[in-house]
């Protein structure tokens, strides 16, 4: 952090022409002390057209999103080719939003930092191709951003977490344990051998036709069950614990979701009700679904942690969680990972609800949190591609 004296000082020592290109990455917020760095990040990996300005401290001037979870629930899933219609329709007013919001120039900003994996692959080139146009025209560097290290890191935002420390990514896309060593050091302990959990309560969500009840027709699948689950008993249906013969950390979904889709059949015709119907034990249904992902999650992250503990990767004084993507903004399995936290001595941390969902504030911290570390920016973007699937965590 630059304060004015410390600024003016080092300019009275530069030639003229680099004053100019020195000032030009800064940014002089009327009213604060400090001059800092922005980067504008910009988000098109799913579902979410979304961009934020933030800078090298955290703080966040200006954010735009625009969701197309309303239109991928009418069509009963993420058509692809649908979601790219969607981004190039909305991408050039979300970032001019969010300059705007910021009061933040394209000139003014230090460098733009996107999604470019890993993701759906029509999604991820409407998001590159309109980032590499403007850094083309304004001459700024590009940082290319990794999403689930950007989910990983948010809690920096908001928190003092230092390296290492152990992280739970829950999305609709990712199912993952890793120790966290660096800003682009993953260590991964376990992974979903099949779908997320996200991406099962979608369907969970979808196959108890929950977007015919008018309270969580607009939700996504996640937080229409979460809601939902609040009505209901648990203990009127036992689904089995996926994995727990399996002595790794290791996650699997797909087993519960034949099992579900098994009992909601079972149900449909006990009560003569139509598939597409809504059944009077859909909120236990919920409410026992949501309670077997959270016990699954809390039961692998243990396993973790323990090991973790062993072999002196998280000691008593960075003995820290974090979890994080959209499913982490799960109340109830909040809860259950915090038995976990408190039985294990560890400290739970989640970034807020609305930086757990996709964002563009991540991305943007994600940028910087590079910038400052000079890992990873780009001044020459050609022959840059996006890589949909994920290869590393
Ligand atoms: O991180 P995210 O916004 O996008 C991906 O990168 O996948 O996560 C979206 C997922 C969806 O599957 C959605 O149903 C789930 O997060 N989700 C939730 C909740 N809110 C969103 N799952 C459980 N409880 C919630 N409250
Ligand atoms: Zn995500």
């Amino acid at each position: 952090m630059l304060t004015v004296n410390k600024t003016l000082g080092v300019l009275c020592r530069l030639p003229k022409w680099q004053i100019h290109g020195f000032l030009r990455s800064f940014t002089f917020r009327p009213g604060k002390q400090f001059l800092h760095k922005l980067v504008l990040g910009i988000e098109t990996s799913c579902d979410d057209t979304a961009a934020a300005v933030v800078d090298e401290t955290g703080s966040i001037l200006g954010e735009a999103i625009h969701s197309q979870t309303e239109v991928h629930l009418k069509t009963g899933g993420i058509i692809p080719s649908v979601a790219q219609q969607l981004h190039r329709e909305n991408i050039e007013q979300i970032v001019k939003k969010t300059l705007c919001a910021s009061g933040v120039t394209p000139n003014e900003l230090s460098a733009v930092a996107t999604t470019v994996k890993p993701g759906l692959a029509l999604s991820l080139g409407v998001g590159l191709e309109y980032s590499l146009q403007l850094v083309n025209q304004y001459k700024k560097p590009f940082i290319p951003i990794h999403h689930m290290e950007a989910h990983a890191l948010t809690i920096r935002i908001t928190n003092k977490v230092d390296f290492p420390f152990l992280v739970l990514l829950v999305s609709g896309g990712h199912c993952l344990l890793a120790i966290v060593q660096g800003i682009s050091d993953f260590l991964l302990l376990g992974k979903s051998l099949d779908m997320a959990p996200g991406d099962l309560l979608d369907k969970v969500a979808r196959r108890l036709s929950l977007i015919k009840h008018p309270a969580y027709s607009t939700m996504s699948g996640g937080k229409a069950i979460e809601h939902l689950a609040k009505q209901g008993n648990r203990l009127h249906f036992d689904f089995q614990h996926p994995l727990h013969y399996c002595r790794n950390c290791n996650f699997s979904f797909s087993g519960l979701q034949t099992a579900v889709d098994k009992i909601i059949t079972q149900k449909e015709k006990e009560e003569g009700v139509e598939k597409g119907h809504i059944l009077s034990c859909a909120a236990d249904i919920a409410a026992a679904v949501q309670h077997t992902v959270a016990s699954h999650i809390a039961k692998r992250t243990h396993r973790a942690i323990l090991f973790c503990q062993q072999r002196g990767f998280l000691t008593p004084s960075n003995a820290i969680l974090v979890v994080s993507g959209g499913v982490a903004s799960n109340l109830y399995i909040r809860r259950t990972l915090e038995i976990v936290t408190r039985a294990t001595n560890c400290v739970l941390l989640c970034p807020p609800v609305k930086l757990c969902t996709d964002n563009g504030i991540m991305i943007a911290w994600n940028g910087v949190e590079r910038l400052r570390a000079g890992l990873g920016i780009l001044y020459n973007t050609e022959g840059l591609r996006y890589e949909p699937k994920n290869h590393r965590i």
